[in-house]
């Protein structure tokens, strides 16, 4: 009784009532509510305080940043949600938090777009060296048809591009990153197409903030190159993994052009499919697919590992080429 009679004190207030009417439309920072609410900060952080004291909301820090975001389980998560679909969409003050909402979003999304603007001739460079994105996003979604995902994490996000691909097959997708720009390119891409259930976190792969044994399915799209150290990235993915959940590795295989080293960053060169392999062994992941898509100067390379028991080797190795 005690945890329902608290939250509903803290949501029983005409701004914590507004403030959870717009948070029912996805995470805003202090000073997001701040512009919308058009009250001084001190006075939104003290609402979203009691907010969080009474379990209904979850703080997160990302830089500078601190976010908002109603709770994911539990009486509270549930209270707050009931609380969000009951309020009246004809009344006027919900109505114009909703359209300062909108303007708060377009320029997120204004800003993701001029970072977007300004790197996209260096992703375009990249992509075409290689076999056409969607035909390797088809590939993806084809090779992993079989598994069941309530959980998916996406390790170095980026745009949230693997997300939205995945978005119709999965309870909840969460994205991790290292790079508050691409988040905030990922957040307006997200919230543009309505996709609730898919969020992103800074994070780094190294360092999931995440509990053990917590996603069904972990991908690492394009993102193991950067890696200092593949293999602790890969230890990290399965500590995450539900026993007999799926990681699946998608990159370059071994290659020699040094301009991407150069002029992109990346740290390896492609990746042998043995060296894959052994990683995922020690990770306690067993590979089972093994699948290159040749076409262009590079070759895309998608390794399917499963989480296996201690000692265990899967079954099958299927190889296609
Ligand atoms: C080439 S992009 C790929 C993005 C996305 N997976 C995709 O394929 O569209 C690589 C991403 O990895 C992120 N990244 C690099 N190192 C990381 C780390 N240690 N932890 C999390 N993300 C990282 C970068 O910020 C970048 O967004």
């Amino acid at each position: 009784m005690d945890v329902i009679l608290s939250a509903l004190r803290a949501a029983g207030e005409p701004t914590r009532l507004r403030i959870l009417g717009l948070l029912g439309h996805g995470e805003l920072t202090v000073t997001e509510l701040t512009q919308i609410l058009r009250q001084s900060q001190p006075r939104v952080s003290r609402h979203l305080r009691l907010l969080s004291e009474a379990g209904l909301l979850d703080r997160f820090r990302e830089g500078a940043w601190v976010f908002y975001r109603i709770v994911e389980s539990g009486p509270q998560a549930y209270l707050a949600r009931t609380i969000v679909d009951l309020l009246p969409e004809d009344d006027m003050e919900h109505q114009r938090d909703l359209e300062r909402l909108g303007d708060v979003r377009e320029a997120r999304a204004e800003a993701a777009a001029a970072y977007f603007r300004a790197n996209a001739p260096h992703w375009d460079k990249i992509r075409s060296l290689y076999v056409p994105e969607e035909q390797v996003e088809k590939r993806i979604l084809s090779v992993l048809d079989d598994v069941q995902v309530n959980d998916l994490l996406d390790i170095g996000t980026g745009t949230g591009r693997i997300l939205e691909v995945f978005s119709r097959h999965i309870k909840r997708g969460l994205g991790i990153d290292l790079s508050p720009e691409m988040l905030t390119v990922a957040r307006a891409s997200l919230a543009a197409k309505d996709l609730a259930h898919c969020q992103v976190r800074l994070g780094d792969m190294y360092d999931i903030p995440l509990a053990n044994e917590s996603m069904d399915l972990v991908i690492l799209h394009q993102v193991l190159h950067f890696a200092e150290d593949a293999a602790l990235a890969l230890k990290e993915a399965a500590r995450v993994l539900r026993p007999d959940g799926v990681a699946l590795i998608v990159d370059f295989a071994p290659h020699d052009n040094e301009d991407l080293r150069d002029d992109h960053q990346h740290r390896r060169l492609g990746f042998a499919d043995e060296e894959v392999s052994l990683w995922a062994r020690a990770a306690g992941l067993g590979t089972t697919a093994i699948e290159h898509l040749d076409g262009g100067e590079l070759t895309v390379t998608l390794w399917r590992l499963r989480k296996t028991a201690a000692g265990q080797q899967p079954k099958s190795l299927e190889l296609v080429s």
